[in-house]
């Protein structure tokens, strides 16, 4: 058989087997056994340099002329296996219920703070705010927390590395905010009274977790600044605002306590059904007092002119009251079975 003969047998064979193929990796084969190194249409191109000089012309031509040939059918082959792969491999069901799409919401933790936010705008306060990475002057020294007491402790608090005492040069020292209460002394330093903020946000302790303990939770703090403000406009205004959010029979008293930020200091309690449902008549809420003119004088406002209250307590304790939640890691795992309740 001549050269010129062998191509048309060979070109049909390897064009039929191409159409043959039934899927992608099934084509390449077909690609391999003519045109890889081993290829029965390489072999044959390779009898072409050692034709006589007058057959060449033809012969490279008809060779050519079968290369593109496969390489259309190639092609052609190939687009229509990608379609075929690409098109559902069961039937549609038109028949079945629609996909729903899941509608995101907001944490309960952040339903609890925007429900508090909303209760204290009714009475004229905003929200303030302060960063999370303090230093000591902010959480305690503005405070009047003495640098020998136990919130001060290592073991109480995170401090950051890297600060403190720098090359006999004082640096402030570090840490994650203890309480929200370091955010009275960033207001009060830039804002002359009247003064009526709010600020919810997260602090960090060293606490190992447990059910009723997270090393990092949330709080609110409340801070009033005014002339003649007294204990009476502090009980009236907690009053108002735990009837809003534990439901109109709440009570509340208050327990002389200590807090170095506040003079006198006290502990709120309430008293409601939800704490009856869990078999309390009264629960410890909260901690407030009147701002201690040392905390005034610190920021710079006269405590003979002005006077006001703060209070501070746990977001978290008040979500966990309200809905009955056992356990504060809850929160924090973002499991969608919890979360979906609320
Ligand atoms: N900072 C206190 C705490 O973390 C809560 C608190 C108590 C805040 C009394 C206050 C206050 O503003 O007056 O436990």
């Amino acid at each position: 058989m001549t050269f010129l003969e062998q191509i048309g047998p060979l070109k049909e064979a390897a064009i039929a087997e191409l159409r043959a193929a039934a899927d992608l990796a099934g084509l390449e084969q077909v690609r391999v056994n003519h045109f890889g190194s081993n290829g029965k249409l390489t072999a044959l191109m390779k009898q072409l340099g050692a034709l006589p000089k007058e057959e060449k012309p033809a012969a490279g031509k008809a060779v050519n002329a079968l290369k593109n040939e496969f390489e259309a059918a190639l092609t052609e082959r190939r687009a229509e296996l990608e379609l075929t792969a690409s098109l559902p491999k069961e039937p549609a069901d038109f028949t079945a219920p629609g996909r729903r799409r899941l509608v995101g919401k907001l944490h309960p933790l952040t339903q609890v703070t925007e429900e508090i936010v909303r209760s204290f705008r009714k009475i004229g306060f905003v929200v303030a705010d302060g960063p999370e990475v303090e230093d000591e002057y902010h959480c305690f020294d503005a405070l009047n927390t003495p640098a020998d007491h136990p919130a001060r402790d290592t073991h109480d608090t995170f401090y950051l590395a890297g600060t403190g005492d720098v090359g006999g040069a004082k640096v402030p020292s570090l840490l994650l905010r203890t309480h929200t209460s370091s955010v009275q002394i960033r207001v009060m330093e830039k804002q002359s009274p009247p003064i009526r903020i709010l600020v919810p946000g997260r602090v960090y302790r060293r606490d190992n977790a447990d059910a009723t303990h997270n090393p990092t939770f949330h709080q609110v703090e409340g801070l009033y600044v005014d002339r003649n403000v007294t204990v009476g406009d502090l009980k009236g205004t907690v009053e108002f605002v735990f009837k809003e959010l534990m439901g109109p029979e709440t009570r509340i008293r208050f327990r002389p306590h200590y807090f170095s930020y506040t003079e006198p200091s006290f502990e709120i309690d309430f008293s409601s059904p939800l704490t009856r449902k869990m078999g309390k008549e009264w629960l410890e809420i909260a901690g407030c007092g009147m701002v201690h003119p040392q905390v005034l004088e610190n920021v710079g406002h006269d405590p003979e002119v002005w006077s006001g209250w703060a209070f501070g307590f746990g977001i978290e304790r008040i979500a966990m009251i309200r809905y009955g939640i056992n356990d504060i890691r809850l929160f924090y795992e973002n499991d969608l079975r919890f979360l979906r309740q609320f």
